[in-house]
């Protein structure tokens, strides 16, 4: 405790380790997103199951869980023996293993919809092979992605959900990305099936994919409206364009076949990253059979580390603890729960906090009675969670990620629910209320929005 009263703790070890770290990391984090956590980057030394402890010694209930990858947890017995098992008989072959093959049957068969997949590391990687299949298989160029989502950081999706206006053009979101990059990619607002239309009609002819991650999981995490996704699906019927669900959050998150499997829609094809490994790099495209095997006639797919024993080791540990019965059913009471227990307690603080449960995750949007797609979640107040909340939960023992998404593992139980309640509920009573978004105006376009925290547009 401070003199105030309010929970502190000591993070000078983190503090060092930062400032000793800039010198030759840049920007001091592995990331840009990172290196811009408040008050610094902590700096940790292990995790277990859902806790993660710091160069100062403190432990934390882990809501961030790598951004979304440890759906186990930390060092999960089950795929720690599996990659332990790995590294003894070697970790990269330059071609193929009997585990890629398995791993990705026994992959497509979680999916249940798709008929072929290919490896690779991260989920930037997927989205970029799924966009080239997409248009090596319509021989167009055009890219409509849905609300500026966050599809990986490479130059032609890169540009967030203040980067576009009315007209779908996209401008860039980093210095250094070249303009030419972007002259393919148009925007669409998530949820606007006659916008999204109309847009398709405008471009008739040259549109290779939709691409949309069917929870804006980095603007919003919210249900799909009704009839949306379907919706999507017949557009890209109409306009013969590749449907592309980028399920890089919610592959495995929200189901054994994510987001398809929740909601019943299949695309061509869609791409998953984080969860399938555990915490260890491995990323994936699965979809149609003619679409996938334009590998075979010219479209190039390399990665030298595509599909190597470890990571595949890591997938198939992974659907095996996955594949118990039950495990979704108790994802999605734990966060509903949470929800339903964050949410009252920001009513009795008397503070505005939209919370919501979708799979195994909560979503807490401050400042907004309700949010339904991300131009809600774009209304939330600005500041609130990232330099009011985040870092008093710090020091209460809860490590949060900006954006107000909590992750959830198979790991959290009873004792990190009421720590992560009590510790918001104590907060809530020091902090001032968000500021409470006013109706988003029926004229507003995405340009100019104000962003409520810098990391939202992307996320890792
Ligand atoms: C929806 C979505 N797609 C793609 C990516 C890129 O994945 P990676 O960071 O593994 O390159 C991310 C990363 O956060 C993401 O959230």
């Amino acid at each position: 405790m401070d003199p105030t009263g309010e929970a502190s703790r000591d993070w000078s070890r983190s503090a060092a380790a930062y400032e000793h770290g800039r010198r030759s990391v840049g920007g001091g984090a592995a990331t840009s997103v990172r290196a811009g956590w408040r008050p610094h980057p902590l700096f940790f030394t292990h995790g277990s199951g859902p806790r993660i402890v710091d160069v100062d010694g403190h432990s934390y209930v882990d809501h961030v869980l790598g951004w979304g990858p440890l759906l186990l947890g930390h060092a999960h017995p089950v795929v720690t023996a599996a990659a332990h098992a790995q590294l003894d008989r070697g970790v990269l072959f330059g071609s193929s293993s009997p585990a890629e093959v398995t791993a990705a049957r026994r992959f497509l068969a979680a999916l249940g919809w798709a008929e072929r997949m290919l490896w690779t590391n991260t989920g930037t990687e997927a989205v970029q092979i799924a966009l080239r299949l997409a248009r090596a298989h319509t021989g167009r160029d055009v890219v409509v992605k849905l609300g500026g989502g966050y599809h990986g950081w490479h130059d032609t999706v890169l540009a967030g959900y203040r980067d576009y206006g009315d007209d779908g053009v996209a401008r860039g979101h980093s210095a250094g990305q070249p303009a030419s990059a972007l002259t393919d990619l148009r925007v669409a607002r998530y949820g606007d099936l006659p916008g999204t239309a109309a847009l398709l009609e405008r471009e008739a002819g040259r549109v290779a994919a939709i691409l949309v991650d069917p929870t804006s999981s980095n603007t919003g995490s919210v249900e799909p409206p009704p009839g949306y996704l379907a919706g999507l699906r017949a557009l890209a019927d109409t306009h013969g364009a590749v449907l592309i669900f980028d399920e890089v959050v919610s592959g495995l998150r929200l189901s054994l076949a994510g987001a398809t499997g929740r909601f019943g829609v299949v695309p061509d094809l869609a791409t998953y990253g984080k969860a399938i490994g555990s915490g260890i790099a491995v990323a994936a495209v699965a979809g149609r059979g003619d679409v996938v095997d334009l590998v075979t006639r010219g479209v190039v797919h390399s990665g030298t580390f595509n599909g190597n024993p470890l990571a595949t080791a890591a997938v198939l540990a992974t659907l095996d603890v996955l594949g118990a019965d039950g495990v979704y059913p108790a994802l999605d009471r734990a966060a509903v729960a949470l929800a339903d227990d964050l949410r009252a307690v920001a009513v009795r603080a008397g503070h505005v906090v939209d919370v919501r449960a979708l799979g195994a995750t909560v979503v807490a949007t401050p400042g907004v009675e309700r949010v339904a797609g991300p131009d809600d979640f774009l209304r939330a107040d600005p500041t609130w969670w990232s330099h009011e909340l985040i870092p008093r939960m710090l020091a209460h023992g809860i490590y949060l990620l900006p954006g107000g998404r909590l992750f959830l593992s198979t790991e959290h139980g009873a004792a990190e629910h009421d720590e992560t309640v009590a510790a918001f509920a104590a907060v809530l009573t020091r902090i001032r209320p968000p500021v409470t978004a006013r109706p988003p105006s029926r004229t507003a376009t995405h340009r100019g929005r104000p962003t409520w925290d810098s990391s939202t547009g992307r996320s890792s």
